[in-house]
């Protein structure tokens, strides 16, 4: 490809890369700028930054699905939204558990059977999945808890960027675009989703980590 259509920061610790960025769109090497895992003052500084140069920031790719909301409680979204930089969802499936397929007698190998396990021991969690299901089939046999998943993130103002090993499940995600949930459907699923217990606590985060240091460099940065 001549030009690559977004170009992101994985992390945001390297704020040596801002300047890069610029240069980069700049340069017409890139379409569009944005970063990752940034915070909700990151994400002021470096649009204030870019903006100094003409540039948007495109996107803010963060974890956000129905079992993982902070981004809606901490003011990351609403910064995001009232900013126009786009969300780029990550892990919208929630690992996988958001599909229902994880159960006593099912669980996913690796770290992610740990969630299973919790998940599972939450009485609210197969409440979030029976509401799922009431959604799912309003909108005909063939709609999966995946879709649902995604469609709610969707719904939400972002783009979701599920994962998949396989074409079946890359076919069943895709149909989701199609899925149009309805005001009533979003706020069953918020109500539902509020009362599940996190999998993971953003202080548990390595990413939280990041964004104290981050906090830290960008007053240096600024001075
Ligand atoms: N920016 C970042 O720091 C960051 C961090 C993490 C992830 N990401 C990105 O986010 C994307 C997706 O996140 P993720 O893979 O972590 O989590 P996810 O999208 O929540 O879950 C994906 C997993 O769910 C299962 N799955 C997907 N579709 C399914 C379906 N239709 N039916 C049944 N199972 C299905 C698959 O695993 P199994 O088949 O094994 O169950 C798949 O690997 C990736 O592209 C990744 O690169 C970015």
């Amino acid at each position: 490809m001549d030009k690559i259509d977004l170009y992101q920061i994985h992390f945001p610790s390297v704020l040596v890369f801002w300047d890069g960025l610029a240069d980069c769109f700049d340069q017409g090497l890139v379409k569009a700028v944005g970063v990752s895992n940034y915070g909700s003052e990151a994400v002021r500084a470096i649009s204030r930054t870019l903006a100094a140069r003409g540039i948007p920031l495109t996107s803010n790719q963060i974890q956000y699905s129905l079992v993982y909301r902070f981004p809606e409680l901490n003011g990351m979204k609403a910064t995001c939204d009232e900013l126009g930089v786009k969300i780029l969802a990550y892990s919208p499936l929630g690992l996988g558990a958001l599909t229902g397929k994880w159960t006593e007698t099912s669980l996913p190998e690796g770290p992610r059977g740990q969630i299973a396990t919790k998940l599972l021991k939450d009485p609210n969690w197969s409440l979030l999945l029976d509401a799922m299901k009431d959604v799912a089939k309003q909108h005909g046999a063939d709609t999966t808890l995946s879709q649902v998943a995604i469609a709610w993130c969707i719904a939400k103002g972002t783009t979701p960027i599920p994962g998949v090993r396989n074409v079946r499940q890359a076919e069943d995600n895709i149909r989701a675009i199609s899925l149009a949930l309805t005001g009533n459907e979003v706020a069953a699923l918020d109500a539902a989703a509020a009362k599940v217990a996190p999998y993971i606590e953003p202080t548990a985060s390595p990413f939280n980590n990041l964004r104290q240091s981050f906090d830290t460099k960008q007053a240096m940065y600024e001075a």
